[in-house]
């Protein structure tokens, strides 16, 4: 690679990470992944395998922004949701999940 590429590369690698996940929110992509794929679209892109289930990148705001997100999420979900599994967060991955919904979610698509 030339010199002048690879000063511009990093030129350019803050500005195409400002979206980029921190390694907190990486881990619970993949957490997510492994325990809600199978109805829910985790990531960015796609639709949800489950017609019901709605890809968390449109959870909205309001419900992750809720004080009660967090504590819902360790208390077990499935009380509120009886289409779903049972499933228990422990506090750190509460928040790390938490987190890394925040980060996806998105109006446009
Ligand atoms: C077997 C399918 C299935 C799995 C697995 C599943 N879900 Fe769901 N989920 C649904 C369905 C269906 C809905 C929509 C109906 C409802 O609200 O119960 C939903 C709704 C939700 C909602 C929005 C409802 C609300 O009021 O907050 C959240 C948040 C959610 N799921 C989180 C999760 C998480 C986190 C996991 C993995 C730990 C997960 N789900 C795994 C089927 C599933």
């Amino acid at each position: 690679m030339k010199l002048r590429s690879i000063a511009l590369l990093i030129v350019l690698l803050p500005a195409s990470s400002a979206h980029a996940l921190d390694a907190v929110q990486q881990r619970s992509q993949d957490l997510l992944e492994n325990m809600c794929a199978r109805c829910h679209a985790v990531g960015r892109t796609g639709a949800s395998p489950n017609k019901l289930a709605p890809p968390f990148r449109h959870l909205g705001e309001n419900k992750l922004y809720d004080p009660d997100f967090v504590q819902r999420l360790q208390s077990g979900y499935s009380s509120i949701h009886r289409a779903m599994p049972t499933f228990r967060f422990d506090r750190d991955s509460a928040e790390a999940v938490t987190s890394y919904l925040r980060a996806i979610q998105t109006k446009k698509d």
